[in-house]
């Protein structure tokens, strides 16, 4: 696979990775609106798109699952009958509370949880929910089997694949001795809770008041009996990113920083085993043409060193060598960029679709703006 069009067409997910603000919100939209363009269902999960791009696709504020995007927003003319855009702003709190209420004995359980006022802080505000309930609804939708591509974003994460691991993060912590002790007093009493865990419990009560305390005691309990559906749950969810026809997409800025975090994330990936399908170089400086920086700034210093000649004329070969001392410094900057990714390409290797986006004048926050992101991942060559 080594250009977008085969990868968006031959896809059954992708999965938009990569740090902070370089572009994955951006470029997920863009790759579900081609896909729809080109004839498939689509369905794009977001994660806090900006304001005015969810406008721009009739996206409404965060609803439980995707809605169809009316075609007027994304269809063009050459686009192939059939397709369908359906897109959705991740709600972590009610994927989670939706969980809950799939794995839950009886509503009586569910209710317990939902009302839980220590739920009720952990389910919007505990790290890595976001991760988590983006893979869920991933797992969700593939079941459905009612798209033919699902997209997905994923949140900004210092930590490389935050979202791979959430899964087992959370199995991690109900797999924890503390809650495992918190939940026998259910079935034992609390006599048999160790001395460690009662004297921890008793020392928070005093630190955080004696009903935060039960709240998080009861929330434990609720979760009874939940354990062994939540980790079936992750071991789809890893199936499903382990398929041959999941792709990672890695996006990233040309600067040097990031450029050593994209690699990160590659090798990230490769450990969990799994591959990058493409790669996105998103904000570079434009290459213009093939002439060097260093050629471009010696043919300006030789305008500037030419004998004297009348004004008009000097002038004339001072803004000349401006011109070209300008070009000489943008060229240089466009190299620079391209060298900083040798070492992701090399990653990578050959098999990778790879994309220079340009650094475009204002944000990419219309459909006319993705679109310009489009042609270029669509047409670049990856050189
Ligand atoms: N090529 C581009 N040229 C100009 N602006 C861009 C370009 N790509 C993205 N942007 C703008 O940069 C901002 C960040 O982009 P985006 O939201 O896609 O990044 P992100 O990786 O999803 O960020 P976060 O990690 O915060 O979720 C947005 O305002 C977007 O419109
Ligand atoms: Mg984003």
């Amino acid at each position: 696979m080594t250009t977008f069009r085969e990868l968006i067409d031959s896809s059954r997910v992708i999965i938009c990775a990569g740090s902070g603000g370089v572009g994955k919100t951006t470029t997920a939209a863009v790759l579900a609106i081609d896909a729809a363009r080109a004839g498939r269902r689509a369905v794009v999960v977001t994660i806090d798109p900006a304001k005015r791009l969810a406008d721009a696709l009739g996206l409404p504020a965060l609803a439980p699952d995707p809605v169809v995007i009316d075609p007027a927003h994304w269809s063009r003319e050459d686009s192939v009958p059939g397709g369908r855009l359906s897109a959705m702003m991740l709600d972590p709190k009610a994927t989670f509370d939706a969980l809950v209420a799939r794995h839950a004995a009886d509503d009586a359980q569910a209710t317990r949880i939902l009302e839980n006022g220590f739920y009720r802080t952990i389910s919007s505000a505990l790290g890595g929910t976001q991760e988590y309930m983006a893979m869920e609804k991933l797992h969700e939708l593939h079941e459905d089997g009612d798209d033919d591509l699902i997209v997905i974003d994923t949140p900004p994460s210092r930590h490389a694949l935050d979202f791979l691991d959430a899964p087992e993060r959370l199995l991690r912590l109900l797999d924890n001795r503390v809650f495992r002790v918190l939940i026998a007093p259910a079935r034992t009493g609390l006599r048999v809770a160790g001395v460690a865990v009662q004297a921890l419990v008793r020392t928070a009560s005093r630190v955080v008041g004696t009903e935060v305390v039960d709240d998080i005691v009861a929330f434990f309990r609720a979760f009874e009996g939940m354990e062994e559906g939540f980790r079936e749950r992750a071991r789809r969810v890893r199936q499903v990113i382990g398929e041959p026809t999941t792709q990672f997409v890695l996006v990233t800025s040309p600067r040097r920083d990031a450029v050593l975090e994209a690699e990160h994330f590659a090798q990230a990936i490769g450990d969990h085993g799994y591959r990058v399908a493409g790669l996105v170089v998103n904000r570079v400086h434009p290459q213009f043409g093939t002439g060097r920086g260093d050629v471009l700034h010696a043919r300006g210093a030789a305008l500037r060193d030419l004998p004297r000649a009348d004004a008009a004329v000097t002038a004339a070969r001072h803004r000349l060598a401006d011109r070209l001392e300008t070009l000489g410094d943008f060229q240089e900057v466009a190299a620079r960029e391209r060298r900083h990714l040798e070492g992701v390409r090399l990653r990578l290797g050959t098999g990778a679709a790879v994309a220079f986006v340009p650094f475009l004048p204002h944000d990419v926050h219309d459909v006319g703006a993705l679109d310009a992101i489009a042609r270029r991942l669509l047409d670049d060559d990856g050189t």
